[in-house]
């Protein structure tokens, strides 16, 4: 089974990575191929708005104009079985790197000229996603108070997978080096885990 994680933190070595990759090497250990996408390390360029991919009908993507990595990412996530999606908080929300990408899943909207509101072109099937995120303040705070998971929950449903389970992990930024702790480590595994 191919996994694909796809991480919007800014800095190696951070508690974002730390957590995809537990989950990451939990879902090896299932005997899954886990590839991840560090987003900084992609071209991805800003939706224009143009709406070009929206116009057609059908289930599948549509075409968008802009050639750089974003076709690739996405590509990688509609072959993969299961999908790790992770992104620090910044600001109350997702990175600008992860909402950049999610800006760019509009290709999955079908929203023709004239239609109000766009509708997903994939519908959830078998494909689940678990969604990891982090803030400086504690995970209990966070999840009321963020719209961290909601923007993760989001890039999910436009993919067609599924949520499986979340990890929230708080108080992140106290050492300038942080260290992830065992137990958000157990539940970064287990939600690898619950991927396959
Ligand atoms: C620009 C910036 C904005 C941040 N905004 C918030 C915030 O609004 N709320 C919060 O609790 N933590 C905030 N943080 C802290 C990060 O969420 C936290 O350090 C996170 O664990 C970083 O992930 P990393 O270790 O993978 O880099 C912010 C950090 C940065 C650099």
């Amino acid at each position: 089974m191919k996994i694909l994680a796809i991480n919007g933190s800014y800095r190696r070595g951070g508690i974002m990575d730390q957590a995809v990759e537990a989950a990451a090497a939990a879902a090896r250990a299932g005997g899954a191929e886990v590839e991840t996408v560090l987003l900084t390390e992609k071209r991805v360029e800003f939706c224009t708005n143009c709406r070009a991919c929206t116009q057609a009908p059908g289930g599948e993507r549509g075409a968008c104009p802009i050639a750089d990595d974003m076709s690739g990412i996405l590509d990688a996530a509609e072959a993969a079985g299961g999908l790790i999606l992770a992104a620090p908080v910044n600001c109350f929300n997702v990175s600008a790197v992860y909402r950049r990408f999610m800006e760019r899943g509009t290709p999955y909207a079908y929203w023709p000229w004239g239609a109000a509101a766009p509708a997903f072109r994939i519908k959830a099937g078998g494909k689940k996603a678990v969604l990891i995120t982090s803030s400086a303040m504690p995970s209990f705070f966070g999840r009321l108070f963020t719209g961290a998971l909601r923007a993760l929950k989001l890039t999910a449903t436009t993919l067609g997978a599924k949520v499986a389970g979340t990890l929230f992990i708080g108080l992140s930024s106290l050492e300038e080096k942080p260290r992830l702790a065992a137990r958000d480590r157990r539940l970064a595994e287990a939600l690898g885990r619950k991927l396959l």
